[in-house]
């Protein structure tokens, strides 16, 4: 069997369909947004990449900040609703009875149906072409107490996050290994992780 080689397209997958909230108190918006990732560890930074048409545009560029919020999969409709209304026509908040509060670091609201939040700061802005890219520093991450243990760790695997792939929603699945699983000592009665401490940081 051969390969068949496309014209250059967006086919990256999965990626998180993230919700991020822009604005303040009195006029905030909330979109999804595909095109994004990490880029950068020390400091934590992302991206979001966002076409200059949306409603959520002019908010982020003239403050300069977002929350960018992993979905779970219980969350799936809210995200794609997000993405078909504009909130130059609707407010999505009240639409879809979205509940907010207070973050620490930025003034755009927080949801709290959202497990996971990244609260970032806009540090460049880089037009691509259909999409301008928002470079952000990560200033706080904001997590939902029963996804930590009591030793602390975070068990992501319960946070049953969403994930989108060529235009459709996929739940993840379950837990295969630790980053480093392949290069470590297996030990009886442990499947896939193996020891030690899992590393978020790369
Ligand atoms: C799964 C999904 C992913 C999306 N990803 C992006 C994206 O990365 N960048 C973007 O500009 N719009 C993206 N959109 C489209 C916007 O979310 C959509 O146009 C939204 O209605 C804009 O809202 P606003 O006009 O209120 O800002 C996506 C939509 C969906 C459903």
């Amino acid at each position: 069997m051969g390969k068949i080689t496309w014209k250059p397209g967006t086919l990256e997958a999965p990626l998180p369909p993230v919700l991020v909230t822009c604005g303040n108190r009195e006029k905030a918006n909330i979109l999804t947004i595909a095109w994004t990732g990490i880029v950068n560890s020390e400091p934590p930074m992302t991206y979001i990449s966002v076409r200059p048409g949306r409603a959520s545009y002019p908010l982020i560029r003239q403050s300069g900040e977002f929350i960018l919020h992993l979905p779970t999969s219980r969350m799936a409709r809210l995200a794609d609703s997000c993405g078909i209304y504009t909130g130059a026509k609707v407010n999505k908040f009240e639409k879809f009875h979205i509940q907010t509060e207070e973050a620490s670091s930025v003034a755009c609201p927080l949801l709290c149906e959202a497990p996971i939040a990244l609260e970032c700061k806009v540090t460049q802005v880089i037009p691509l072409g259909s999409h301008d890219l928002f470079l952000a520093k990560i200033l706080a991450v904001d997590v939902d107490e029963n996804l930590i243990d009591e030793t602390g760790r975070l068990r992501i695997e319960k946070a049953d996050l969403l994930a989108y792939a060529h235009g459709s929603y996929f739940t993840l699945g379950k837990k295969i290994g630790n980053m480093g699983f392949s290069v470590r000592k297996k030990t009886p009665g442990r499947s896939g992780g193996g020891a030690g401490p899992a590393r978020a940081s790369r």
